[in-house]
């Protein structure tokens, strides 16, 4: 059995539910996690800025963890750096892409809305996933900074109201152009997703990538991880930038039934 742990990486909170479907299907394997929060948002950055940042927030992850694969749960990062990441690093790197793929073969309406950060959305993957898989879609492309920010920052002190109030433009867009699919394409907005299905109403689905990006990671370990096997498994979180760290990333930790790690200088 390989003990080395299992990677994941995002500018902040956002892989955190992607980590705990992962878990639930692998509880005894080792998780670390890096929230990037030294350089977060990524979505306002440029592209190479992006590059740079997360190849560095890879590499110090690797260095302190030595895992056995890299999980970028984050839609930003993998659009703009999965390549990168390959070129530079020998374990295997497992990225989330935006479901467009299985939103267009589910849409029957053949529109579809997808909600990302403003370098995802304008992406050229992007484009690629849509002629590619949805080009008999109408796909309507919505910015989501402040969403983004609401959750690293808010999510926890925030009330019902509140956090229907951030999405709702967001939801009001998606409804006057009739989509029927919402992909949740930046791993922040799966905090949100009952929320959104709630203001999108009846006969819309709201879909994010964990399962294709969680089977792809199990084939990768192979024989589904260590799930079979005894033991509790472990969990840490570590946080980029200078301490003393905001008591908001300790909430998240609690509640995703994690260690707090330290923090990668
Ligand atoms: N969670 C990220 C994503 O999936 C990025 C959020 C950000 O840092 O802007 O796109």
């Amino acid at each position: 059995m390989n003990e080395k742990p299992i990677g994941f990486l995002d500018s902040g909170v956002g892989g955190l539910p992607y980590f705990a479907w992962l878990r639930q299907k692998a509880p005894a394997e080792r998780y670390v996690y890096a929230a990037d929060r030294a350089n977060f948002p990524y979505g306002e950055k440029t592209k190479e800025a992006v590059l740079d940042i997360v190849e560095s927030t890879a590499r110090k992850l690797i260095e302190r963890t030595d895992p056995k694969i890299l999980i970028v749960a984050c839609n930003t990062a993998s659009v703009v750096a999965l390549e990168r990441l390959r070129e530079r690093f020998s374990i295997p790197i497992v990225g989330t892409v935006p479901a467009i793929k299985p939103a267009a073969a589910r849409s029957r309406r053949k529109r579809i809305g997808l909600l990302a950060t403003m370098r995802t959305v304008n992406d050229a993957y992007v484009d690629r996933l849509v002629e590619q898989f949805a080009s008999d879609c109408e796909v309507v492309r919505i910015a989501g900074p402040d969403i983004v920010s609401f959750v690293e920052k808010r999510f926890f002190d925030s009330g019902a109201e509140e956090k229907l109030a951030i999405v709702r433009d967001a939801a009001a867009e998606f409804g006057r152009a009739s989509v029927d699919e919402i992909v949740l394409a930046c791993t922040h907005f799966l905090y949100l997703a009952d929320e959104i299905r709630e203001l999108a109403g009846p006969g819309v689905e709201v879909m994010d990538s964990r399962e294709g990006v969680g089977s792809r990671a199990l084939a990768v370990l192979g024989e589904k991880g260590r799930s079979g096997a005894s033991g509790r498994g472990s969990a840490e979180l570590f946080v980029t930038g200078p301490d003393p760290v905001e008591e908001s990333y300790d909430r998240f930790a609690r509640y995703f039934g994690m260690e707090i790690g330290g923090t990668l200088p």
